[in-house]
């Protein structure tokens, strides 16, 4: 069912458990492309089988960490948009509260989100390829990629590539906070790549109402208790924070 800024501010203010699970779309108004989006979209234009898995890293491994530098450079120079501040501010004002991601990209955190659960990692965190350690950063010695201080391994972003594990602890809580939810929101997220892509459907499963916020419905499920905000998220989710607070608190002074 399509439903309204309106309706969606009345669910937030009266909601008790509130989970939240973002993925590309809500950076793309902060102008960081999202994967699938048929013309801008990054795995239209780069093969992810040759960046974004470990064995495109064997094979290229001074290719694939050019590209992640390029990203990641693209993405320091990015700002949070009002989409990450309204999360921020729903953090808040809800009592519990989840923040589960998909996007590698940090701008949720510059936002003010203090609890951000980063399913697929962090592209401005680099981790040793031999044993997987979180390393403080690196030196730039013209080698390329940069060697593990301690073992002399490959260092590669701290990213979740095609074929790898989710970090456990990060699944376990975003799987959790899903099951004990009476409101789950699923935002900028083509929903198709596992085992995120469940965490709505787990939420519902267990009688949580499922509010989809994309500018489309196309390819998306449909069903009884799942709602769909169409729009781009910047603009809309600001709506919905305005209505559900400020409004009310606007009337409350007059
Ligand atoms: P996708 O590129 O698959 O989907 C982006 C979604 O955002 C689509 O449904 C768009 O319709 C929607 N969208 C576009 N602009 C939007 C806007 N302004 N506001 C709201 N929504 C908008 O990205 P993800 O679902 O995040 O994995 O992709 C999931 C994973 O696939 C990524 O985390 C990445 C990728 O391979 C890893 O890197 C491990």
């Amino acid at each position: 069912m399509i439903t309204t800024v309106e309706a969606v501010a009345q669910l937030l203010v009266r909601a008790e458990r509130v989970a939240v699970l973002t993925g590309a779309g809500v950076s793309a108004e902060s102008g960081i492309p999202t994967f699938r989006d048929a013309m801008t979209g990054m795995w239209s234009r780069f093969d992810p089988f040759e960046l974004a898995s470990p064995e495109g890293f064997a094979r290229q491994p001074a290719m694939v960490w050019n590209w992640y530098a390029e990203r990641r450079a693209s993405v320091g120079k990015a700002k949070p948009n009002p989409g990450h501040f309204a999360l921020a501010e729903i953090e808040r004002r809800v009592r519990h509260f989840t923040l589960i991601t998909q996007n590698v990209d940090g701008l949720h955190q510059e936002a003010g989100s203090r609890r951000v659960i980063e399913l697929h990692g962090n592209i401005r965190r680099v981790k040793c390829s031999r044993d997987g350690g979180v390393k403080d950063g690196w030196t730039e010695d013209g080698e390329v990629p940069p060697r593990c201080s301690e073992c002399g391994g490959y260092l590669r972003p701290d990213v979740v590539w095609f074929g790898e594990l989710l970090p456990a602890r990060a699944l376990q809580e975003a799987g959790s906070a899903s099951l004990d939810c009476d409101l789950f929101f699923s935002i900028g997220t083509s929903n198709l790549v596992e085992p995120a892509a469940s965490l709505p459907w787990t939420a519902h499963r267990h009688g949580a109402k499922v509010v989809v916020v994309n500018p489309t419905d196309e390819g998306q499920r449909r069903g009884p208790g799942i709602e769909y905000l169409l729009g781009n998220s910047g603009e809309i989710l600001a709506q919905v924070v305005n209505a559900a607070w400020h409004k009310t608190s606007e009337a409350t002074h007059s």
